[in-house]
């Protein structure tokens, strides 16, 4: 059995730093060495271009993978950061949710697509803004999930129906599947509401949630339109560092969940 952990970074709100948190934590675990994979399975496209690649149109992509027409190995490209790469994503995911809609156990595609990928430590799913079948074939393929709530009015707003979609496809696909954490996004230490969504977030889900919470910086907004994570458009601003912390702690959670 292969080693490869796969983490869905998944929350069918739209906006609360999913992509963000695919790219820039990928980014700093393949600063740690590790080999990453980034799969872009949300139509927009975002982490592709994040990762300095444009979206594809056609050719060897997420949506070509997923469906079987290309061999995964064979829709890989290198990105910029040594150790990270990246199977961008195409506009034609947007098809997905009608063209399986009939074809028998449409939750399985990503995970046969993904099944002799052995070469990799890390696998990141930047799910779309919604459950549909993308976001199921991610959380089917997924050893994990990683839950970005951002901290603003409404932030738990779609988290519950993630936890019941969760339980459902541990369930009935994936009994292994298990939240790695929640991790706190965009907070503002300025903003009271941030602090109290926070703090709310921490108590209801406890040790599930992340001790890093990654600050409202406007270093992350800027970096992608450079075509670079934050982390190599400035390394020194807080919000790259706090990704660095955060792959930290994730690295230490899975020391911890290795060990019992
Ligand atoms: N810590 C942060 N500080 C400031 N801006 C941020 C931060 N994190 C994310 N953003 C910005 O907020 C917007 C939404 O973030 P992101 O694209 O990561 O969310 P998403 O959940 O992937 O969105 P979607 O649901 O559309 O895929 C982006 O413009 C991003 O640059
Ligand atoms: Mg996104």
């Amino acid at each position: 059995m292969s080693n490869t952990r796969i983490f869905s970074i998944s929350n069918q709100k739209g906006g609360v730093g999913k992509t963000t948190t695919t790219v820039n934590l990928a980014t700093a675990l393949a600063a740690l060495e590790k080999n990453v994979l980034i799969i872009d399975l949300d139509p927009q496209g975002n982490a592709t271009v994040s990762v300095g690649l444009k979206r594809l149109q056609g050719g060897k992509n997420s949506y070509t993978a997923l469906t079987g027409r290309y061999h995964v190995m064979d829709c890989i490209q290198k990105t910029l950061v040594p150790h990270l790469d990246v199977v961008p994503a195409s506009q034609e995911l947007l098809g997905v949710d009608i063209e399986l809609a009939d074809v028998e156990q449409p939750q399985f595609f990503l995970k046969k697509a993904l099944g002799d990928l052995t070469n990799y430590d890390y696998v990141f799913i930047d799910c779309p803004p919604a459950v549909g079948l993308l976001t199921m074939n991610a959380l089917v393929a997924s050893t994990n999930v990683i839950i970005p709530v951002q901290c603003e009015y409404l932030a738990l707003e779609g988290v519950a129906d993630l936890l019941k979609t969760i339980d459902r496809i541990k369930r009935h696909f994936n009994p292994a599947l298990t939240i790695h954490g929640i991790v706190l996004t965009m907070f503002d230490g300025r903003s009271n509401l941030s602090k109290s969504v926070a703090h709310d977030v921490r108590s209801y889900f406890k040790d599930l949630v992340y001790e890093t919470q990654i600050p409202r910086n406007v270093r992350i907004p800027e970096a992608p339109s450079h075509g670079k994570p934050v982390m190599l458009y400035d390394f020194r601003s807080v919000g790259a560092q706090s990704y660095v912390r955060l792959a930290g702690e994730v690295l230490k959670r899975e020391r911890s969940l290795l060990n019992g």
